[in-house]
Parts: C-alpha cells; sequence; structure tokens
C-alpha cells in the first residue's frame, strides 16, 4: 500500500497537513528508497515508543527529509545509554493520558536533552505551527544544550532546534519546531501572549532551583493549563522531592499530578571532609586539586567556585603549581588542563568542558587529567562527564535581598545541604566517584540550611511585578504563589514602580509604565531611557543602557593591573562613571569595532560587541514606540543632560557626602558606604547617583557619577518631599536648596513687580 500514494494520504494525518511541496519531496524520496515515510502512521500526540524508535533508525530526518548523517547515527547510539531513553514507552503512555507531569531523574539522566525531543515526535510541531519550549535558568545551559539536541537531531542550530535568550535569538519562525529559551524570556513572552498560543507544550526545566522567573511561570502556567485543554506542561526537576510540585499542579486539593521518574544508574561516592574548617576556601581548593593530580586515580575533576573571576585566577594557579609539578618530576604525574565555566564565557570556549582529557606526554606516561573550574551552573544544568572527583568548598554566589533599605546584592554565602549533595552527585555518573567537602562534617549537618531557599523570598521583586500588572494580575497577595513573597518586598516593589509613575496610585499601569514593561530592562533602566528624548540625548543613553546590560568591559589582569589602570584612566571622564562608559563606547566605534584597539586598551572586545549588539536591540524596541534618536552637538550640555535623565531613573539611588573622611550615606535609607575603589571621579562631589551596591570587604557603591541636589528636587519631587525625610544632615542640605531657590524666585518676583510697577508708572 505505501506506493499509493493517495491512500496513504488518507491514512496519515500527519501528512495530510503537509505542505504539498513538501510532501511531494518527502513521499518521493522515500518511494525511491522503497520505504515508509520516517513519520508514517503518527498521529499527533498518540504516538508510542515503539514509532518512535523506528522513527529515530529511519535513513531520512523527518524534519530536514535530508537522509541522516554518520555523526546522527553515532550519537544515536550514545542516547541510548541514557537511563530516560529505557522509559520512553511509559513516558509516551503518561504523556498521551494527562496534561500536566512531573519529571524527576539524576543530573545527566537524560531528561533535559531527551523528553523535549519525545515531545516533539508526539505533538509533530511541523504540522500544527505550535512549538515546544524548554526553559533553561542559565544562558549558558539554554545554548549548550540547544547546541547538542540539534547536533543529536541533526539540524542547523537555530532552524529546527533553537533558542533564545535576552538579547539573542537563535531561532527561526516557521522552521523552529523545538526552543530552548531562559525562563525570564518565557516570562517577556507572557506579556503580549498570556497563553501561551504560540506553544503545544512547555517544559520547565529545572524547577527544583526555584528561579523567580520559573515560580512566576508556574503560577501562570497553571492558570493557562485551564483555559488550554491543549497545552502540555512539564515540570522537570532533579531532586526527589517533587510531591509539591505535584501538589501545587493538581486540580483538587487531595490529588496530585502524576510523577515520571527517570530511573538513574549513580555509582557510589566516597565524601571526604576537613578536620578544621579552612579559613581560606579559595587556597584549599587548589590545595586539593593538586593533591588528586598527585596522588589519585586517573579520572576527571570538577571543582565548584563562585565567579568569573575567581575562576579565572584559580585556572592560571593550578595550571601554573601542576607546570611546577611536572618541572620537577617529569615521570611522576600527567599533563592537566583547566577549563573555566562560567556564563559570560564565549560559546565556543564553554564547549570545551565536553573536551577529553588531554593525552600522555609520552606513550605509556602518566594519564593526563582535565579540571572544570565551574560555578553552580554544572551542579545540576550542565552535565561534564567522565567526573570521579568532586571538590566543593561549599560556597556560591547567591542574591540576597533586604526590602528594607531596598537593597539586592550578590553575595558569596554557604551552599544548601541539597546543594552540597548534588554536587557530590557529579563524581558518580559513569563510575566510582570521591566527593571532596572543604568544611567539617559537623558544619554540614549543623550549619547548612536543608534546601536553598526560592529566589522569590530573596529578589528585588520591582520587574517581576511590572510585568504581572501587565499581565492584568490585580491582587498580588492572594496571586497563587507557590511561595508567597514577603508582604514588605511586595510593597517596596510596588512603591518603586509608583515613584517611576509606572503605577497610578490605584495600583494600575500607565502608559509610561506599559512601555517600560517592553524593554528588557530593570525598570529604573527603561525609566530612564524613555525620558531621554526630552532631554535631547537618547543616542547617548541609549549606549549607556546598552554598557550597563553588558559584563564589565575593563579588563584587569593581575600581573598588569598598573598597564590597566593607565589605560582607563585615558578615557576616564572625571564627572562619571556612566560618562565614561559613554566615552568609552564612542571611542570603540571610532576605532571601528577594532579587537586589538580594545585590547590594547585593555577593554573585552567580546564585552564591548555585546553593548553594541544590545544597543541594536534596544534600539528597536525604541523604533517601536516612536522615541526618537537624538543628540545635542554642545559636549557639555549632552553630559549635563545625560545626568540629568539618570536623575529621572535612579533618584532612589542617590548618596549624599557625610563629613570629609569620603563615607556618603544613602538617600532615605541611610546606609553607611563609600565609592567602590573602580570608580573613576576625581574628586567627591556631594550628591551621587550609583548603580549598584555590593558588599566586598565593606558597603560600597559602583558606577556613580556626580549629580545636582536641584534635579533631584526637579525631576523626583515626591520622593524628595522634605516632609518625609528623617532629620540629619541630607534633609539639612536639601532643605538650603530648598530655601536658595525660594529665595532666587522670591527675588525674581520682586525684581519683576518692581520693574512692572516702574513700567506702569
Ligand atoms: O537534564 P539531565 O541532567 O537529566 O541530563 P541532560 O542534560 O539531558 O544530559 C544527558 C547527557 O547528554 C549528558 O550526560 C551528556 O552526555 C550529554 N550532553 C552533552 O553531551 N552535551 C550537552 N551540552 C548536554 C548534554
Ligand atoms: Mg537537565
Amino acid at each position: 500500500m505505501p506506493s499509493n500514494n493517495n491512500l496513504k494520504l488518507q491514512d496519515n494525518p500527519y501528512l495530510a497537513h503537509r505542505h504539498p511541496t513538501q510532501r511531494d519531496t518527502g513521499s518521493s524520496r522515500s518511494k525511491s528508497l522503497g520505504v515508509k515515510e520516517p513519520l508514517y502512521g503518527f498521529l499527533p500526540r498518540k504516538v508510542n515508543g515503539d514509532q518512535v524508535r523506528r522513527a529515530l533508525e529511519h535513513e531520512i530526518n523527518p524534519f530536514t527529509e535530508q537522509p541522516h548523517s554518520a555523526q546522527y547515527k553515532e550519537i544515536l547510539d550514545a542516547r541510548k545509554k541514557l537511563p530516560v531513553y529505557a522509559q520512553m514507552d511509559d513516558f509516551y503512555k503518561m504523556f498521551t493520558n494527562n496534561q500536566i507531569i512531573v519529571v524527576v531523574g539524576e543530573t545527566g539522566s537524560g531528561k533535559t536533552t531527551q523528553i523535549p525531543q519525545f515531545i516533539v515526535y508526539s505533538d509533530l510541531p511541523h504540522t500544527k505551527g505550535k512549538i515546544i519550549a524548554c526553559t533553561q535558568l542559565r544562558r549558558v545551559a539554554a545554548v549548550s544544550v540547544a547546541k547538542r539536541v540539534a547536533d543529536e537531531m541533526d539540524v542547523e542550530l537555530g532552524r529546527h532546534v533553537g533558542y533564545s535568550i535576552r538579547f539573542e535569538n537563535m531561532t527561526e519562525p516557521g522552521t523552529t519546531l523545538l526552543q530552548y529559551m531562559t525562563d525570564g524570556m518565557l516570562l517577556s513572552e507572557v506579556m503580549n501572549d498570556p497563553n501561551l498560543e504560540r506553544y503545544s507544550a512547555i517544559i520547565l526545566d529545572e524547577a527544583h532551583e526555584r528561579s523567580l522567573a520559573t515560580d512566576i511561570l508556574m503560577v501562570l502556567l497553571k492558570a493557562s493549563a485551564k483555559k488550554r485543554a491543549d497545552l502540555k506542561i512539564i515540570v522537570m526537576s532533579a531532586t526527589l522531592d517533587a510531591l509539591k510540585f505535584q501538589k501545587y499542579f493538581s486540580v483538587r486539593s487531595n490529588e496530585a499530578v502524576p510523577l515520571f521518574k527517570v530511573h538513574g544508574r549513580t555509582f557510589p561516592i566516597e565524601i571526604f571532609y576537613t578536620q578544621e574548617p579552612e579559613p581560606d576556601y579559595v587556597e584549599a581548593a587548589i590545595r586539593t586539586v593538586l593533591m588528586i593530580h598527585r596522588a589519585e586515580a586517573p579520572g576527571d575533576v570538577l571543582l565548584f567556585l563562585t565567579e568569573e573571576e575567581e575562576i579565572e585566577d584559580v585556572c592560571l594557579k593550578i595550571k601554573l603549581e601542576a607546570d611546577d609539578l611536572i618541572d620537577q618530576d617529569p615521570d611522576a604525574v600527567g599533563p592537566l588542563t583547566c577549563i573555566p565555566l562560567y556564563s559570560s564565557l564565549p560559546p565556543q570556549q564553554q564547549q570545551r568542558i565536553f573536551d577529553p582529557a588531554p593525552p600522555p606526554r609520552t606513550k605509556g606516561g602518566p594519564l593526563g587529567r582535565k579540571i572544570v573550574v565551574s560555578t553552580n551552573v554544572a551542579e545540576t544544568s550542565l552535565t561534564v562527564d567522565g567526573i570521579v572527583y568532586v571538590v566543593d568548598p561549599g560556597f556560591s554566589k547567591q542574591k540576597v535581598y533586604n526590602p528594607r533599605i531596598r537593597v539586592e546584592s550578590q553575595l558569596i554565602s554557604p551552599i544548601s545541604k541539597a546543594s552540597a549533595q548534588q554536587r557530590a552527585g557529579r563524581a558518580g555518573r559513569t563510575g566510582p566517584g570521591k566527593c571532596f567537602r572543604l568544611y567539617t562534617e559537623k558544619d554540614f549537618k549543623n550549619e547548612l540550611e536543608e534546601q536553598t531557599h526560592p529566589e522569590i523570598l530573596k529578589s528585588n521583586l520591582s520587574t517581576a511585578v511590572l510585568t504581572l500588572v501587565k499581565i492584568g494580575v490585580k491582587d498580588l497577595v492572594r496571586f497563587d504563589w507557590m511561595d508567597a513573597p514577603a508582604p514588605e518586598t511586595l510593597m517596596r516593589a510596588l512603591e518603586l514602580l509608583n515613584y517611576l509613575a509606572a503605577l497610578d496610585d490605584e495600583g494600575n499601569l500607565t502608559p509610561l509604565g506599559c512601555i517600560m514593561a517592553e524593554f528588557p530592562l530593570d525598570p529604573q533602566l527603561a525609566k530612564m531611557l524613555i525620558v531621554s528624548p526630552e532631554f535631547k540625548c537618547s543616542n547617548e543613553v541609549l549606549t549607556i543602557a546598552a554598557m550597563l546590560s553588558v559584563p564589565n568591559v575593563w579588563l584587569r589582569p593581575n600581573n598588569q593591573r598598573r598597564e590597566a589602570d593607565a589605560a582607563k584612566a585615558l578615557l576616564t571622564i572625571p564627572d562619571g562613571d556612566h560618562l565614561t562608559m559613554l566615552n568609552v563606547y564612542n571611542e570603540y566605534v571610532n576605532n571601528q569595532h577594532d579587537r586589538n584597539w580594545a585590547l590594547t586598551h585593555y577593554l573585552s572586545a567580546r564585552a564591548l560587541a555585546q553593548a553594541d549588539n544590545v544597543r541594536k536591540q534596544l534600539e528597536r524596541t525604541m523604533e517601536r514606540f516612536e522615541m526618537e534618536l537624538v543628540s545635542l552637538s554642545d559636549p557639555v550640555k549632552i553630559y549635563q543632560n545625560v545626568r540629568q535623565a539618570l536623575v529621572c531613573g535612579f533618584f532612589m539611588q542617590v548618596a549624599h557626602k557625610e563629613g570629609e573622611k569620603g563615607n556618603y550615606l544613602t538617600v532615605k535609607d541611610n546606609q553607611v558606604v563609600a565609592l567602590h575603589p573602580s570608580c573613576g571621579m576625581d574628586t567627591q562631589p556631594e550628591w551621587v547617583i550609583f548603580n549598584e551596591f555590593v558588599l566586598t570587604t565593606r558597603p560600597y557603591i559602583r558606577t556613580v557619577t556626580e549629580v545636582r541636589p536641584e534635579w533631584l528636587l526637579e525631576y523626583a519631587p515626591t520622593y524628595f518631599d522634605l516632609s518625609s525625610f528623617l532629620d540629619g544632615e541630607t534633609k539639612r542640605a536639601l532643605q538650603r536648596v530648598v530655601n536658595k531657590k525660594a529665595g532666587k524666585s522670591n527675588r525674581d518676583t520682586t525684581k519683576d513687580t518692581r520693574a512692572r510697577t516702574r513700567k506702569q508708572k
């Protein structure tokens, strides 16, 4: 029967939906090969494991209609070994019969790479025009997994399989079937498409981490599922306590949605603790890695650290010490490569974690070892195969928010027991492993919290609240939160949005707020950009917004600090760091985006190129709202107007100088802070605006620019209403400005009246 094209079409609803030309090419090729179409007999949402396995073994790729490559077959063999692959039949049964499923499974069992593909074969997005989304918490994971899955499906990345992260969209509408994206991107899509009509299935991955955006998406998706019976939702988690999710998504209170459990294989892991607390975890980590390299059997090492700078520094030190070991005795230890992994790393370099360990230097010599030094991204988001040893100092960089003083910062904090267990688990993927915890067993038991707190309980919620109000959520307190945020945090967010005039006094979105929500920026940045055309400096403010949205552009290598600082001084504008950012970008453009120019000035060419890209994207959003791109020609006036626009966005982040010791007091919140050492201003002006509060050896404000108090009173009169200030030096200083202004205008009025009277005479 397959040779009869008409009959086959009727039998096969999948083909009946397809474009005529696609159908023709597909079937004629299959016919010439004498086999059935790869998806012959597939009914959307009614497929089973047998059908899919047959399709996977087929000569032809059903999506590109090209023969499968040799690499495809090789990868398919690897996929077959993943625990989740063996459970394909059960998965399809559960997926067919349920709208919402919770999936749990050990990291590395194949959840992120395989489940979305299973769903592609069930939902057949190319026939229905509705696609599949899988969220990731980290940009680096979204990119890396999309690349892997594109390879597995034998398609080009960015076409049938793509990714979407802030400021970078690698998808092709009409072609893309499966899209990996950060949870933040999906959340911003909800604003314009509340029921996510574009998608037939949404997979929320890494739900156990409870990121802010995923928590909000859970609430919204639960509601959408009630309205759209055809929308499937899969909540995936790497920890086994899934009951909370199962209960949350259940329609009736005593019922839970079904759980799909992936039976992962893990090998035993031996755990070692230190006898005494380590005073310096970085130094201890380096020592432990070298100890493993010298004394332990072959196998790669995964070391968890907290941030980019620390990771790069440690990689360098490990490499130097390992070279020393080899110099001392070339036969004693094998070669070692140290590979960093963190989110802002360029994609090609991220892929290096999958490279094999270096080969022995001589035939029969000691084996090489790969050391991956990573942030938390390797805890559950990315699996590095072949890890036998894990070194866990017990820290990660975590968000901390203090609503009272409105300060959100990233602090290096102890991890939870759940995290420590996940980290240890990375060592037992391919065989028995060892985990070296750089803290005592007593501290593990008594000091570490059981679970990491959901991000919603420790974040500034202003961006999230703006999104929710834009979607039309009226009552944030009675919103169906999985864990409700503190009322004070919600209040602070509403208050900030009200001061920024994004919300009116009743909490309704204003036209300004509506536009602010459309920018992929914090509300303060969005506001500053939206007002900038009024100050005739939107070109400049756009550049500053872009520069503030990318990683730090300044390079400061440990051994060239003096040279780097001198180079920076040449580009510094003494009135403020925001203006310096503007100047750096302009010089970069004047020098034709030249990488070498950037490098000789100790600037990161990659960060600058990113700023360029972000700027273009923000420019497109501005065009959508018909915001003018303008500049003034008078350079002095430009700087002044830019600073005024800054005030319109950041008037709640102002500090006033107290005394002569270089201390500043943040306005209203009264925190004693100092200018960060990276600050380029040559004086200590009385009033400054800052972009960031950082807590290291002491509280600092970073990225700082001088402002005038008159602007604060003029552009933010409600916030700077003096009756709302506590008595103190700041209030007195503002009062003097008010008095001076009043005196001046009184004199002006008197002068005016006199002139008029004289005229009348
Ligand atoms: O999501 P889960 O932790 O359950 O596993 P996964 O991310 O789907 O990874 C399954 C396997 O895919 C890993 O063990 C790797 O062998 C492979 N993989 C890869 O080679 N490259 C990637 N970028 C991601 C996964
Ligand atoms: Mg995963």
